[in-house]
């Protein structure tokens, strides 16, 4: 109890002071962790994985539980105090200590991550809804780059976000949330295979996985236009029959717009 206490007040403590990074009042829940945790479960020869934006380490917690002997699980996270806060818990907790000598904590943003080492799983934090649309299309693109041919990419949105941000905001920042909705939805419609709702979980939030089958194809989302961001048009899926069933994608679409 004491250690949960202490990881939201890190956390909320950097949500007032890095709100841009951090994206989130609170950390996951158990709930979303496990949701977007949920492809790993299944994994049967040893896997690499890496986790992009640990934050306090809330989906890594869930993580670690799935990591088995021969694997290798890098985390990567950009702010400091959240760095000192994962490399505790990797020396201090039992669950984190246990594959402690099969992880690393690397202290940098996603973007500088080599892509010399490939990637089975890619399960990410990050608050695609705060940046600029360059750099969403950027970090996607280089965690394409990291994805092996046929590994999952797994992210969450918090439900209604940029609906609700945009009711708020000016117009410029109401085209950037519109860009940001392109793109994310562009890379949705060609490569998710599966998405749930968590919730149970503050703001409830969708969790998407997407499967990659060659490393080049995450890379050519095109710009979105004025017209397409002014009239809240998605691009077209370019590849027809992209692993999708209808039902996810209503939902998503419902949840978002
Ligand atoms: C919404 S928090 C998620 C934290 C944790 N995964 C969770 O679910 O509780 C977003 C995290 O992404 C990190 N972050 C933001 N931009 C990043 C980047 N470019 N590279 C790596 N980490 C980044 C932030 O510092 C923050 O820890």
């Amino acid at each position: 109890m004491k250690k949960a206490i202490s990881e939201y007040r890190t956390f909320f403590r950097e949500f007032r002071q890095t709100f841009h990074t951090t994206g989130a009042i609170a950390p996951s829940g158990r709930v979303l962790a496990r949701a977007v945790v949920k492809p790993l479960s299944c994994h049967q020869v040893p896997v690499r994985v890496l986790e992009v934006g640990s934050g306090t380490g809330a989906v890594s917690k869930e993580i670690v539980k799935q990591i088995r002997p021969g694997d290798w699980f890098d985390l990567v996270e950009l702010n400091d105090r959240f760095v000192s806060t994962l490399r505790h818990r990797f020396a201090t907790e039992p669950d984190f200590q246990r594959v402690a000598d099969q992880c690393e904590v690397l202290h940098r943003a996603v973007q500088e991550v080599s892509t010399d080492t490939k990637y089975d799983y890619i399960i990410c934090g990050v608050p695609f809804n705060n940046f600029p649309i360059s750099l969403v299309k950027e970090i996607l693109r280089h965690m394409s780059k990291l994805l092996r041919p046929g590994g999952t990419l797994s992210f969450f949105e918090y439900l209604w976000i940029r609906r609700f941000k945009s009711l708020l905001a000016n117009r410029d920042e109401r085209r950037r949330l519109g860009g940001v909705g392109v793109v994310i939805e562009r890379y949705l419609s060609r490569y998710e295979f599966q998405c749930d709702t968590a919730w149970i979980n503050f703001p409830p939030a969708m969790v998407h996985h997407l499967r990659v089958e060659s490393s080049n194809k995450l890379e050519s989302d095109g710009e979105p236009t004025a017209r397409t961001i002014r009239a809240g048009q998605h691009y077209p899926p370019l590849r027809p029959g992209a692993p999708h069933s209808e039902s996810h994608h209503a939902r998503r679409g419902e949840a978002h717009r």
